[in-house]
């Protein structure tokens, strides 16, 4: 009597974390004001590249995933202290940002961008050096300005997301802008009469997005990697480029 409730009680607790296991929703952030990789539509979704690349791979994996738009500032820390699992945020993989997180293999490459103004004399990334530069913080952009303006340049203008530097630009109030190509081109074409410009520079290096997890969860790691590679393999992750970068 006693050994068959212990027996039941067993087993449905089995039940319970089989199920609960099961039903893990993996969070999902992204700093969503970062087109064409991530941005809110009018019907309030999160939607884009990186989006798509992600739902995609979760499928492969079996995973479940809701997507929260989550600061730029400060995304690295939820995946530390456990408010998010996973963050796909076109970031950039970076020996740094290693040390306090682990990242996928490789899923995009990517490129600093130079943006000016239609009448602007600059002509190439050393031509900033005593020029207002506005930059996302935190991000790659920012790390190459303070590179060639140092650290405490008062000429380094910071925004919590990259369409506020590009506006300011926009507006008058920097004389460039440095962010990643892809933001950078999607923001001029969907603001043509701005006439705003762009300078590829040599000397930026290539760069490229990963997936982030919190450090040490090798497990998690493992799944987004077998999917991303289903992905490119089954021709998925072609078809979703080519929605969003053509060809
Ligand atoms: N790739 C750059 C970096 O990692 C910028 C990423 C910004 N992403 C975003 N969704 N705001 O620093």
């Amino acid at each position: 009597m006693k050994a068959a409730w212990i027996a039941a009680a067993l087993m449905s607790g089995m039940m319970f974390s089989a199920s609960s296991q099961a039903a893990k929703v993996y969070q999902v952030g992204t700093d969503a004001a970062y087109a064409p990789f991530e941005s809110v539509n009018e019907k309030k979704e999160v939607v884009g590249f990186d989006i798509e690349v992600m739902s995609a791979i979760a499928a492969k994996a079996g995973l479940q995933v809701k997507f929260i738009n989550t600061p730029w500032e400060g995304i690295f820390a939820t995946l530390g202290n456990g408010e998010r699992d996973i963050v796909i945020s076109a970031v950039t993989i970076t020996p740094e940002r290693k040390q306090t997180m682990d990242f996928s293999d490789p899923y995009f490459e990517a490129k600093q961008l130079i943006a000016i103004g239609p009448n602007s004399k600059v002509a190439k990334f050393a031509d900033l050096k005593t020029l207002k530069i506005g930059v996302q913080t935190g991000t790659t952009g920012d790390e190459v300005v303070q590179k060639l303006q140092g650290k405490t340049s008062a000429n380094i203008k910071r925004f919590e997301s990259t369409p506020l530097a590009l506006k300011e630009l926009l507006n008058g109030g920097v004389d460039a802008v440095v962010a990643d190509n892809g933001v950078v081109v999607n923001f001029i074409a969907n603001n043509k009469g701005s006439k705003l410009k762009t300078i590829d520079d040599s000397s930026f290096a290539k760069e490229y997005y990963g997936i982030a997890v919190k450090k040490g969860n090798k497990e998690l790691l493992a799944k987004l990697n077998k999917g991303l590679a289903d992905i490119k393999a089954d021709g998925s992750y072609a078809k979703i480029h080519k929605k969003y970068f053509g060809q």
